[in-house]
């Protein structure tokens, strides 16, 4: 195995290999850098795929193009109510952008979704870019930046889009299929985990903010108002251990009124029980992937779970049952490669049902059960919030193992992730950012403040 700290080195080269620039400025990092496959939309630089780069820069000290992106995709981000309906709604901020020119003049051209495979709503864009803004500020200490109008306005405009008036029930928010991490249909559509944990997290970071004045009073009510129910809402009723599903298990179905139980009207025989009583170690839980009217998604999707520790969206409790989770189940959720991003995958007519077909998305592969290193330094965060390092320098050590002789793979297949994917890109930015920021917090244990809530 390398030395630790050429391997850095060489990943911090990489890194700084994927800088766009516009103008004389950076202001992100393209996807991937693979010199064999055609680009596609691997040149752009994604909001989400910035996220680990955002971190290792600040902790760096590189603060200049994390400020720049964030201001950049503040201007891409969507200002007037269209009125043919046929633009992004007011609030959104696009998935993707690159810097094009036109007679010589550079300028920013932006995906939200319009241009995507499949046409996908970015829906995860400004929950993290209200993560960003916070661990930016934390990091530099630069309050005032969040505190400019335009940036106070930004923040506005993703809540009236996150809190509007809408048709739902619950407290969580309700999205189309592939509209975060998971951008291709896979079943995810709904209220599911990812989005509900960078929600709450978005919400979190929106009170930390947004300045106490007249303008702002509606909508810091607003989020107040919305915290509570949204935290009761999922540590109750999308927690998963032995416990819930006993008492899932014994459900009775079609009760009317206040007095029912079994609010969403799941059915018993939905939920896979053979299988989550002999999975689910006795002091393991975690929470469910989705929930709607007789819909428990009991599939492990790692971001949301993972996310919702450092936001603590989970109780200290759970946090450390969906830690016992992964350890005793090590082999199914990390494998050759840390880590899963769902578990387990769609298999025969469910694939072909909630994917649509999808070949890419084949059981054991890319979305469907494949390994996705980016996930590492959630994982190594999670793991030392929760106090279990061991976890964090097991992963860390397989990571290194492997990812810099598969020349930092996107992601890996097979049901112990060993097969580097089929589509996988060389030179994937986040999985090189993703390993640099595991490596650093366990090295420097006080950055995780930028990144918990407690
Ligand atoms: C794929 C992933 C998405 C990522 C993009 C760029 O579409 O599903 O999450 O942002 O690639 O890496």
């Amino acid at each position: 195995m390398m030395d630790e700290n050429y391997l850095k080195e060489i990943a911090r080269q990489a890194l700084d290999d994927s800088i766009i620039y516009y103008g004389d400025f950076p202001v992100g990092t393209v996807a991937a850098k693979d010199p064999s496959v055609e680009a596609l939309n691997y040149d752009q630089c994604f909001i989400r795929d910035f996220i680990p780069c955002a971190l290792v820069f600040l902790i760096d000290g590189n603060t200049e193009i994390v400020r720049h992106f964030l201001i950049q995709t503040l201007k891409l981000q969507i200002k007037e109510r269209q009125l043919d309906f046929l633009e992004p709604g007011r609030g959104l901020m696009p998935a993707s952008f690159k810097v094009t020119s036109n007679n010589e003049e550079q300028y920013l051209k932006a995906d939200f979704g319009d241009h995507a495979i499949g046409r996908v709503t970015p829906v995860d864009s400004c929950l993290w870019w209200l993560f960003l803004l916070r661990a930016y500020v934390l990091a530099t200490d630069e309050y005032s930046f969040a505190h400019t109008p335009e940036c106070q306005k930004g923040i506005r405009l993703i809540l009236e889009l996150c809190l509007s008036a809408r048709f739902d029930m619950y407290p969580t928010l309700l999205v189309p299929d592939g509209a975060c991490m998971i951008d291709r249909r896979m079943g995810i559509n709904g209220h599911p985990l990812e989005i509900q944990a960078l929600f709450y997290t978005a919400l979190r970071a929106a009170k930390e903010l947004l300045l106490d004045n007249q303008e702002n009073a509606n909508i810091n009510q607003a989020v107040s108002n919305r915290l509570e129910p949204l935290i009761y809402h999922i540590r109750q009723h999308y927690w998963l251990d032995l416990e819930r599903l006993n008492t899932i298990y014994r459900y009775k179905s079609e009760e009317y009124g206040e007095q029912a139980l079994n609010l969403f009207n799941i059915y018993s025989d939905s939920i896979p029980y053979a299988q989550l009583s002999e999975w689910l170690p006795e002091d393991g839980g975690y929470l469910a992937g989705n929930l709607g009217p007789s819909q428990l998604d009991c599939r492990f999707f790692s971001l949301g779970n993972l996310v919702a520790i450092l936001s603590s969206l989970t109780t200290e409790k759970q946090s450390q049952a969906i830690m016992n989770v992964i350890e005793s189940r090590w082999e199914d959720l990390i494998g050759y490669m840390p880590m899963k991003i769902c578990f387990p995958a769609l298999r025969d007519r469910d694939w072909q049902v909630l994917t649509g077909c999808d070949p890419k998305n084949r059981p054991w592969s890319y979305h469907n059960g494949g390994n996705w290193p980016v996930l590492l330094w959630l994982l190594t965060a999670a793991a030392l919030k929760t106090g279990r390092e061991a976890i964090a320098y097991k992963a860390i050590e397989i990571a290194t193992r492997y990812l810099p002789k598969d020349e930092w793979a996107e992601y890996y297949d097979g049901k112990n992730g060993r097969l580097i994917g089929r589509e996988a890109r060389k030179y994937q930015t986040w999985t090189i950012a993703g390993f640099l920021l595991a490596t650093e917090l366990v090295d420097r244990r006080n950055l995780l403040n930028l990144i918990i809530f407690n």
